[in-house]
């Protein structure tokens, strides 16, 4: 008889090997290919990163010239795309447009008849990095009302997702490079995170030999939650929620207390029980963005730094290795560049669109692929059997 492993939230289950990122918990490391993610944060750019997540080593110059031409080519999205845009209702959350549109270019793309050749897969990644932007922006136009902005591709990959969010017809909008590096490096920090919730969720529905695009919806789909990628848009929530620095000691009590529902969002990690590097740079990048755009003294900043301190130095929080995660200061940082708390989440699909890709080529190249099929405990009633119904 077989034996199964009982293991909740598979905290202890392998269920891949995989050769893309590497994460060290105890010892606060995360390297994507063997690079220090910090490394590839201050020489990289996202664009050279992807390569680097895609291909596993990073590009030279005319690598990196071919790929930035080929994903600029690729950010156009079919025009009969609007029409679905349109059929959302007008205050539908960006995240439920974004898994419905990104599972809709299953319909377009439906040409891949060979998931193992590399050349379908590369077609694939392309397409699929560089129209999440665009379909992104596209959720945030509907949202507000405004016309859809076309791509610009003479701009760098961030600048252009900035371009076709906060352009109008009426306005041209001037990107500020300070806004668009912060983006960068944010994404950068996104990119790939091993076996998290999406990912898993990414290959779990690969493993069956779905539609690319399909499995990718499903990683959306499972970002969303505020326990994974939805953490970004609770912190501001709850930011909000507390309102002021003085609150900060009554709501750490409810914390403690085990208030239902109430969590210090945007601290702890299932993996990094020591601190999280992610959450290490963006920290500075947080300082960087709100000194140029003149709101260092954001009371939201400060009320979210006097939280940080007081955890920091609670035992509660020692106890149980709870540091303030990657999405602490995301959060802060979107809401700084202007961007609406319901579009944390989509920035970061965007970004973690190339980890789910490469997961995707990694898996249905690797000749061991085997659905992935879980077991369970059974904890239902014994046989028995079907009464009448007069007699149930
Ligand atoms: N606030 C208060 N207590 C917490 C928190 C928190 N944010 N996170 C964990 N705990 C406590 C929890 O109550 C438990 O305490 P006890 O031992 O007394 O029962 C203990 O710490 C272990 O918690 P857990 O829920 O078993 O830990 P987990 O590894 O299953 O959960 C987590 C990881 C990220 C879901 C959780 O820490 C959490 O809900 N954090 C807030 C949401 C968040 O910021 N998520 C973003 C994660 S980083 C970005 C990403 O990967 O998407």
């Amino acid at each position: 008889m077989d034996v199964f492993t009982y293991d909740p939230g598979f905290s202890s289950t392998c269920s891949t090997k995989s050769a893309i990122t590497y994460i060290d918990g105890d010892q606060g490391v995360l390297l994507y290919r063997g690079y220090p993610v910090a490394q590839l944060a201050e020489q990289c750019s996202f664009i050279e990163t992807a390569y680097l997540v895609l291909n596993g080593e990073l590009p030279n110059a005319a690598q990196l010239q071919s790929f930035d031409q080929s994903i600029r080519r690729h950010t156009m999205i079919n025009e009969s795309l609007k029409m679905f845009f349109n059929g959302f209702r007008y205050d539908s959350h960006p995240m439920s447009m974004l898994t419905g549109v990104v599972g809709s270019l299953s319909a377009f793309y439906n040409d891949m008849d060979d998931h193992k050749d590399p050349r379908q897969q590369e077609i694939f990644a392309h397409r699929m990095i560089a129209k999440i932007p665009t379909i992104a922006a596209a959720a945030y136009k509907r949202y507000f009302g405004q016309p859809f902005m076309y791509p610009q591709n003479h701009l760098d990959y961030c600048s252009n997702l900035l371009h076709m969010m906060f352009s109008v017809p009426a306005e041209p909008y001037e990107v500020d490079p300070v806004a668009a590096k912060a983006l960068d490096v944010l994404f950068i920090l996104h990119a790939d995170h091993e076996q998290n919730a999406s990912t898993s969720t990414v290959r779990m529905a690969g493993s069956t030999g779905t539609n690319p695009y399909a499995a990718i919806a499903s990683g959306i789909a499972a970002l969303w939650g505020p326990a994974h990628g939805g953490a970004n848009e609770a912190v501001l929530k709850m930011l909000s929620d507390i309102g002021d620095v003085s609150k900060v000691p009554e709501f750490l009590q409810k914390v403690k207390d085990k208030v239902a529902g109430v969590r210090l969002m945007g601290f702890g990690h299932r993996v990094y029980k020591n601190f999280d590097p992610r959450a290490t740079i963006i920290r500075e990048q947080c300082h960087k963005v709100l000194k140029h755009l003149g709101k260092e003294n954001d009371p939201q900043l400060e009320l979210a730094l006097k939280l940080e301190e007081i955890a920091l130095s609670d035992d509660y929080f020692k106890e149980r290795k709870l540091y303030p995660n990657v999405d602490f200061y995301s959060g802060i940082i979107y809401k700084a560049l202007g961007i609406p708390v319901n579009m944390f989440t989509p920035m970061f699909a965007v970004a973690r669109t190339v980890g789910w890709v490469a997961h995707w080529i990694e898996m249905v190249s690797d000749p061991s692929l085997r659905i992935a099929r879980p077991r369970q405990v059974y904890t239902g009633a014994d046989v028995r059997d079907v009464a009448e119904i007069g007699k149930r």
